[in-house]
This record gives C-alpha cells, sequence and structure tokens, in this order.
C-alpha cells in the first residue's frame, strides 16, 4: 500500500482524508491519505518519515508551508516563486516541493465567474496561503494588494517576495482603510474556522462595499462569519471548499500520474463537511 500524509497543525477538521481516499478508491488506486498531525519542532522528523519507500508524497498545510522548504530536496517552479509548499511528491527519490494552492485558487475564482484582472485587493495573511493566492492574484493582472497580517514583519516578506516578481504591482501593508473600497477581500488566515466560528478577520466596525468579492479559504464552517457579514454587505462570496477540491486534484495528479476525479472529490469534500447529509 502507498500512503499520502498531510503535515500541519491543527488538522483535525482537515477534509483531505474523506477527498482523496475517495479518489484513491475511485481510481482502484491501494492507497491512503492520513494526517501527520505536527509541530515545529516535529518536522524534520514528519519529512523523514517522507522518504520511507512506502510513502509516495503529502500536503502541507499551516504553518509549515515556508518552513518545510529547508528539509526538501528540491522545488518546483511555483513553490520556488512563491516561497511556499503545499504539496510533495518524489522523483526518483528525491522530495520536491511544489505549490497547487496558487492554480487551485484560480480555478476556484474562474468557477465561480471572478475575474481578478484590475481588481483592487485586500488580502487578509501573509502566510503560506496568502503567499499563493497573492501570487496568482498579481499574475491574473490586479490593480493593488493590500496586505493585512497581524504580524507586519512578515508582511513585508510577502510584499517583498510580490515586488520581486511584479516590480509595477502597486503594494500597501496593513492600511485597513482599503477594505471600504476593495473589490476583492481575501481570507488567507484561519480566523473563522471551526471551533473558533465567532471570530471574523474583518477589524470591528469595519465594511465591505456593496458588489466587493469576498473569499474565505477556511472551508469548515462551509460558510464563516466573515462570509455571512459580507453577504450582508452586498457582496457576493466565496468559501473555501472549491480551492480545496482544486488543489488537491493537481496533487493527485502529481503523486498518482493519472487525470483527477474531481467530481468524486467535490462529493467527498462535501458529504464530510456535511453539505451532503455527511458527518
Ligand atoms: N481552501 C483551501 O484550499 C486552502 C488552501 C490553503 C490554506 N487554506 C487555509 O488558509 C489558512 C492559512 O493557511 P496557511 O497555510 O497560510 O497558514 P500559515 O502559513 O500558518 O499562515 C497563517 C496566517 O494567518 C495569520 N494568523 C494566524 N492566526 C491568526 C489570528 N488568530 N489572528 C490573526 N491572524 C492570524 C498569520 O499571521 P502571523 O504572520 O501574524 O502569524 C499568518 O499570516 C488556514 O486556515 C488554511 O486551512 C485553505
Amino acid at each position: 500500500m502507498k500512503r499520502v500524509f498531510l503535515l500541519g497543525y491543527p488538522i483535525t477538521y482537515s477534509l483531505s482524508p474523506a477527498m482523496h481516499n475517495a479518489a484513491f478508491q475511485a481510481m482502484g488506486l491501494d492507497w491512503r491519505y492520513a494526517l501527520l498531525s505536527v509541530t515545529a519542532g516535529d518536522l524534520a522528523g514528519a519529512v523523514a518519515r517522507l522518504r520511507w519507500a512506502d510513502c509516495a508524497g503529502a500536503n502541507v498545510t499551516t504553518p509549515h508551508k515556508e518552513a518545510i522548504i529547508a528539509f526538501l530536496d528540491d522545488l518546483g517552479d511555483m513553490a520556488r516563486k512563491t516561497g511556499a509548499v503545499n504539496t510533495v511528491l518524489k522523483r526518483d527519490g528525491k522530495l520536491v516541493g511544489e505549490n497547487t494552492d496558487v492554480a487551485g485558487f484560480m480555478q476556484a475564482l474562474h468557477d465561480a465567474g471572478i475575474s481578478p484582472h484590475d481588481a483592487r485587493i485586500v488580502l487578509f495573511g501573509a502566510g503560506g496561503a496568502a503567499r499563493a493566492v497573492s501570487f496568482g492574484l498579481a499574475e491574473a493582472g490586479v490593480s493593488g494588494i493590500v496586505i493585512l497580517n497581524r504580524s507586519p514583519a512578515r508582511a513585508r516578506q510577502l510584499a517583498a517576495m510580490l515586488q520581486g516578481h511584479f516590480p509595477r504591482l502597486s503594494l500597501a501593508i496593513n492600511t485597513s482603510d482599503a477594505l471600504k473600497d476593495a473589490d476583492i477581500i481575501v481570507n488567507a488566515t484561519p480566523v473563522g474556522m471551526w471551533p473558533n466560528v465567532a471570530e471574523s478577520p474583518m477589524p470591528p466596525g469595519s465594511v465591505c462595499r456593496r458588489g466587493a468579492i469576498a473569499i474565505d479559504l477556511v472551508y469548515y464552517p462551509g460558510e464563516t462569519r466573515f462570509l455571512r457579514e459580507a453577504a450582508r454587505c452586498g457582496a457576493q462570496t466565496l468559501g473555501g471548499l472549491s480551492m480545496l477540491v482544486y488543489q488537491g486534484a493537481l496533487a493527485f495528479a502529481l503523486w498518482t500520474g493519472y487525470a483527477p476525479p474531481v467530481q468524486v472529490m467535490f462529493q467527498a469534500a462535501r458529504r464530510a463537511l456535511g453539505e451532503e447529509g455527511g458527518g
């Protein structure tokens, strides 16, 4: 049996095992996807586990998408550009870091009919997911990105990465005034994720404008407080489930070499979230 792991912390509420195990089963593969709860101090040991012969690769999530790079043998193009890894695969016995979050996020936007060209973006977060999302948006020709992050130093690192790749992109840090004029607001932090469902990344008293688009990378719960309040302001909303499925489908293709059964993955993820009667 081949194994694939999800490395992260906390990951108890991840839908990835349900989604990938359904995909492996649908493709007749004797593979298993399992959670590997890993804190920062355990990361080296967890990566060593990936080198065992039974392991075909991994997904990487909060808080390790940047830190894992130091333990890998090589990086694919998008992981190198963004400085963030969400997928590890094996090539000639080597551990190669890739980033499927960028393409997964952009596919989710496309499916929802959202075109970010010329849009003014406000992005909550400056971690691994924020790197992927902002890179995809910058590549798609947004007019500017305002990064709102708890730690300003990390926001500056993200801005420096973006400036290096997109020198003409307008960038600002921690100017929450920008929220009222934003065309697209993205939450790339875990704020609002179960069990902290009463939280929102929006500062108290701030609102988004009617016609704006609010996107939450959080997918559990399916509708977060951030999205509920944005909808009340008249914003279009998009939760994190479709990005989860698309980034997962691309990872599936990298590990197995097969075209992913995307509809099976959507169904399994929705069922696990409880949207199709599952638990
Ligand atoms: N739907 C999907 O497919 C998908 C894909 C990727 C990620 N995600 C979700 O996106 C979220 C971020 O993931 P990540 O990999 O980027 O994590 P990460 O690398 O650990 O970064 C977390 C970011 O959130 C901020 N943050 C964390 N806790 C916070 C709090 N209590 N208050 C304010 N800011 C806080 C951090 O700020 P500091 O810099 O100040 O620590 C950092 O900017 C997670 O919930 C993850 O599940 C979803």
